[in-house]
């Protein structure tokens, strides 16, 4: 089957030989690609052109291919359908057409349609890629196999390639695999577990097609090649806003089943969009080839992102899109999808250089037009009193223009009253002639332009990258599980949540500009199209948050965000009430990790608490210097009280550290708080006390087996934990027994089995420390997650 062509190749000897035959087979050996899914959509319109074009570069080198289009129909319906497709690949500009006629004919002789349904039909396969290997006398570079499937096929064809299919020799496996990697953090979990049980990590290629964009491709490059301009810029001082926008201008007819499941933030958000903003805001490696230092400082920049919570994003639905599920679904009339087709989201990284700047993440279908790019836009301190039009008023901006719009091919522009860029490598030039066009509020003139000198097909770039071997341009199980972790959180509070429904194209005229608040966004216009009555459904909201009845306490329940949400209301609420009794708020704060997502909800909407008549307390503390990062008063100065005006003197760190050393009983550290909280505290009652549990049931520092009842009336106590740091400051019972108001926050599936034993168990504190908590005059409110309830 490989033909005369073959023969025109070096051949090389079948067997395996030494270390340098084997370089040499692996330089100029045999490449098997089978695209399984090759009569699909993707393949037709990107995949076969760029595996031509991998074809036509590579075949010169000595390498010799064979393609096979694989797919569940036999061979005789779908042989026909894969020619078709395969007739209409094309070669570049610079190709004679004879020449192209004869690369077009070598590259259809060497492909094959082959069923590929069974295990039996990939044991056919590799018998067959052995088999001619054998009769060519060639020795075996690597197999290439792009799953160009339904997500759920993943894991069984994998299995599939794993047992059937592996080369014999040390030939590379490469499989590369089309997104959606799941549907959350979860599912993307079990999928990499799934996948990771058939093939090694550095056999899978993750693609995320905004990689191989040109421009998107220079990030990067660009980024380091003016590194000098954009050092002192590149900062919070500097940035004003970063933009990372993809509007386009279709609808999703005919793709309703999958995206109707998936919706904008899965399909374009939480993937090309945040590439993008990694891209822009990761520090920059010393090394841009060097895998394992990018994808650090990747991961870096996820590990700093606040949260993002609903009141950071909105949604929308444009108005056929009911109708067009209706009918790829066969539904009936009253079937409603909540399916977002537009989102805008608001990001912050919680992180020196960029802290506070807002990174805009927006895409959308039926908008009014095709275009994607990001734009870094700077500050501009410099008021022009007579000329709004002189250079120094403009917009400075760097906009990496993917491609589409007004401009119409990609780009890299950076206004000129900013800098001129370094000019970049022979795959790109400057354009200086321009037609009368202007990109985001100035004329293509007032910028440098840059664009590749010949535009590629994101898909066949990584279809060569995928051939070399480039991992960087392709995403890593940790990178992909990353930004999971990132964006489930939102998925889940923004599940059941009401588009706003926008009618598409130029009619959606300012329906839906977006308005930026502090740390929130929402839409400018306060429109409301459509009532929960006229959806047909019921309202979520009655079922978000449950309440109950807890260990014969009250209870809250609600998916994390809108418990978390729910206690940060009812602290306020305790904080307003106190304050209008008695002009001051005293609140009470336990460490450790559940707290955090309340500390990052309670700083975003900072202004409207009384933090100036709050007093925060601490709960409990580790034996450690308040400045190392375990300390609990560390984590709540630099997750809550660095970003809220509360005076310094309203501050009460637990005083761990006297005489210059750690929690000694003679120091009577424990004995200083208790007299802060008797001068300063009504009656030692603090009006709030936030507790959390660990998993051996403990709570504030009271652990089991400590005898922490007997501590008798002291409100603070020196304590042991049995996980280091073992010494601890804590308050007792009887100072949190004392309180009016205590909140038991248990959150994340990890503390389902606690929370069944504690439903079950009696009092007895000794054992089941949280079980002492039974505030004498005051509320006890258990607030449970859904993970943590129902696991
Ligand atoms: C895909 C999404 O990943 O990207 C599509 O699934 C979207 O919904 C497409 O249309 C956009 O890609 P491009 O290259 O046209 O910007």
């Amino acid at each position: 089957m490989f033909g005369t062509v073959l023969l025109l190749l070096v051949t090389l000897c079948a067997q395996e030989g030494n270390g340098e035959e084997r370089a040499e087979a692996l330089r100029t050996g045999h490449v098997s690609v089978v695209v399984v899914g090759g009569t699909g959509d993707l393949a037709k319109k990107y995949l076969w052109q760029g595996f031509f074009e991998l074809y036509v570069n590579q075949a010169r080198s000595g390498k010799t291919f064979s393609f096979y289009g694989g797919g569940l129909s036999p061979a005789d319906a779908a042989t026909s359908v894969l020619f078709e497709i395969l007739k209409a690949v094309s070669c570049s500009k610079d190709v004679s057409e004879e020449r192209c006629a004869v690369l077009k004919e070598q590259f259809l002789r060497l492909a094959q349609y082959r069923q590929l349904k069974t295990r039996e039909d990939y044991q056919d396969l590799a018998q067959h890629i052995e088999r001619e290997l054998q009769q060519e006398g060639i020795t075996e570079a690597g197999r290439l196999f792009y799953l160009s499937l339904p997500a759920f096929a993943y894991a069984d064809v994998a299995d599939k390639i794993n047992n059937s299919c592996r080369p014999t020799s040390r030939a590379w496996l490469r499989v590369v695999l089309e997104k959606p990697f799941g549907h959350d953090l979860r599912s993307a979990q079990v999928l990499a577990a799934q996948l990771g049980s058939s093939l090694k990590d550095e056999e899978m290629y993750r693609i995320d097609h905004y990689l191989g964009k040109q421009v998107v491709a220079k990030i990067l490059p660009f980024r380091k090649e003016n590194k000098k301009f954009l050092d002192p810029i590149w900062n919070k001082h500097h940035i004003e806003r970063v933009e990372i926008i993809m509007k386009e201008s279709l609808d999703v007819k005919g793709r309703i089943p999958f995206y109707d499941q998936y919706g904008v933030i899965r399909d374009v958000l939480q993937n090309h969009l945040t590439e993008v903003m990694t891209l822009l805001t990761m520090r920059l490696p010393t090394n841009l080839s060097n895998n394992e230092e990018v994808l650090q400082n990747k991961l870096h920049i996820f590990s700093s992102m606040l949260p993002l919570t609903k009141n950071q994003a909105v949604v929308g639905q444009y108005q056929a899109y009911q109708t067009t599920v209706q009918q790829e679904m066969n539904k009936t009339k009253d079937h409603v999808s909540l399916t977002p087709t537009f989102a805008a989201v608001l990001a912050h990284l919680d992180d020196a250089q960029y802290e506070g700047v807002p990174i805009l993440l927006i895409s959308g279908k039926m908008l009014d037009e095709r275009v994607g790019y990001a734009r870094i836009l700077f500050k501009n301190d410099i008021f022009c009193l007579q000329n709004p039009n002189g250079v120094h008023c403009k917009p400075k901006q760097i906009v990496f223009y993917f491609g589409h719009g007004s401009l119409q091919y990609p780009a890299i522009l950076v206004s000129k009253n900013l800098f001129k860029p370094v000019s970049m490598d022979g795959e790109w030039k400057e354009v200086t002639e321009h037609t009368d066009v202007n990109i985001l509020g100035l004329p293509i003139s007032d910028y440098y332009v840059q664009t590749p000198t010949e535009q590629k097909e994101a898909y066949s770039e990584l279809i060569s990258h995928i051939f070399a071997g480039r991992k960087n341009s392709f995403i890593s199980a940790e990178n992909l599980l990353a930004s999971w972790g990132l964006w489930t959180p939102l998925l889940n509070s923004l599940a059941g949540s009401y588009p706003r429904i926008y009618p598409g194209g130029a009619d959606n005229r300012d329906l839906l500009d977006i308005r930026v608040n502090s740390k929130d966004i929402g839409y400018n216009s306060e429109v409301v199209i459509i009532s929960s009555d006229q959806m047909g459904g019921t309202s979520t909201n009655s079922f978000q948050v449950m309440q109950g009845y807890f260990r014969s306490a009250g209870m809250v329940s609600a998916w994390t965000e809108e418990l978390v949400e729910r206690l940060a209301v009812d602290i306020q609420e305790a904080a307003e009430a106190a304050v209008r009794e008695g002009g001051v708020f005293h609140l009470a704060f336990s460490g450790g990790s559940s707290p955090l997502a309340l500390f990052h909800r309670l700083s975003l909407h900072h202004f409207s608490f009384p933090w100036s008549n709050t007093h925060v307390w601490m709960v409990d503390e580790r034996c450690v210097p308040l400045t190392e990062l375990e300390s609990n008063f560390h984590g709540l100065h630099d997750h809550l009280l660095q970003h809220v005006r509360i005076p310094y003197y309203n501050i009460h760190p637990m005083p761990v550290q006297l005489n210059q050393r750690l929690c000694v009983e003679e120091d009577g550290g424990a004995l200083l708080y208790e007299k802060e909280i008797s001068k300063l505290v009504n009656g030692s009652s603090f009006h709030f006390v936030l507790l959390g549990v660990g998993y051996d049931s403990h709570t504030a520092s009271l652990f089991p087996g400590s005898k922490v009842d007997g501590l008798g009336e002291s409100l603070v106590a020196l304590t042991e934990s049995p996980v280091k740091p073992h010494q601890r400051m804590s308050l007792t019972f009887s100072a949190i027994n004392r309180a009016r108001k205590v909140a038991l926050l248990v959150m994340g599936k990890g503390k389902h089995e606690l929370i069944t034993q504690l439903s079950r168990v009696k009092d007895n504190p000794d054992k089941w420390p949280v079980t002492g908590v039974k505030p004498a005059d005051g509320t006890l409110v258990w607030y449970i997650d859904y993970d943590a309830l129902l696991g």
